[in-house]
């Protein structure tokens, strides 16, 4: 078993120090390493929508950084994690996911930190958080303008993972740029694959949002 919190490991090979923090102990200060360690990671920042089914059509969104690509490529299968309140009230956007059973996730471009922002803020009413977004509905879904990509997807799972719940979710389209925010969808060719010199995704890294560039 497994005791301490902290070992100073000595690499002779390449003359480097770690310290190695064991998350099994009873101590807390691995959680506070366990944050330090992830704003060492630079994340995609996805804004994740959802629409009720039924009039009045209540549309929400929820900045999420939990997203991993490519679960599964086939099925394509995607995932991200919603957190546990600690108090008050169960995220309202879960609410609604498990009620729909349908999401968009949209993944920001590096112009779109407000859009982070605006989703991430609580909300005290069970409001349209997109009446004053720029997006558009395709098939029951709200889809964000101008992202750099979006996924319109069905939940498969639904997993209790610690603090959060994590959502296992297949892809049913792929909006591409050139389609997504436009009326016109097209099978998928040459001219609007993406480009990676226009699509810079938006990351966040040290607690902030940062560019690619
Ligand atoms: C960059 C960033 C990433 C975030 N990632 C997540 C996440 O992956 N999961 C989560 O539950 N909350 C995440 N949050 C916090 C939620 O966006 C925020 O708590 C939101 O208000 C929850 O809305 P709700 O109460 O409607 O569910 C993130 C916030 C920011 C700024």
């Amino acid at each position: 078993m497994r005791c301490s919190t902290l070992n100073l490991v000595h690499s002779a090979r390449r003359g480097v120090r770690r310290v190695v923090i064991d998350t099994c102990s009873q101590s807390r200060n691995w959680r506070e390493a366990m944050r330090d360690a992830m704003r060492a990671v630079a994340l995609p920042v996805v804004v994740v929508t959802s629409s009720s089914p039924d009039p009045p059509f209540t549309r929400r969104g929820i900045t999420c950084s939990s997203f991993t690509s490519k679960v599964s490529l086939d099925p394509p299968i995607l995932s991200f994690s919603i957190q546990k309140p600690r108090i008050g009230h169960p995220s309202r956007f879960a609410s609604l996911l498990r009620h729909s059973g349908r999401c968009a996730i949209n993944v920001l471009g590096e112009h779109q930190a407000h859009l982070g922002t605006h989703f991430s803020l609580p909300t005290d009413t069970e409001d349209n958080q997109l009446s004053e977004i720029s997006h558009f509905v395709h098939r029951g879904l709200p889809l964000l303008d101008d992202t750099i990509i979006s996924f319109s997807c069905s939940v498969l799972k639904e997993v209790e993972a610690g603090t959060a719940d994590l959502f296992l979710v297949q892809v049913e389209e792929i909006h591409t740029p050139s389609d997504v925010g436009s009326s016109a969808s097209s099978e998928p060719n040459e001219s609007n694959l993406i480009s990676p010199t226009r699509s810079r995704p938006l990351l966040y890294h040290g607690s902030q949002y940062v560019k690619c560039s």
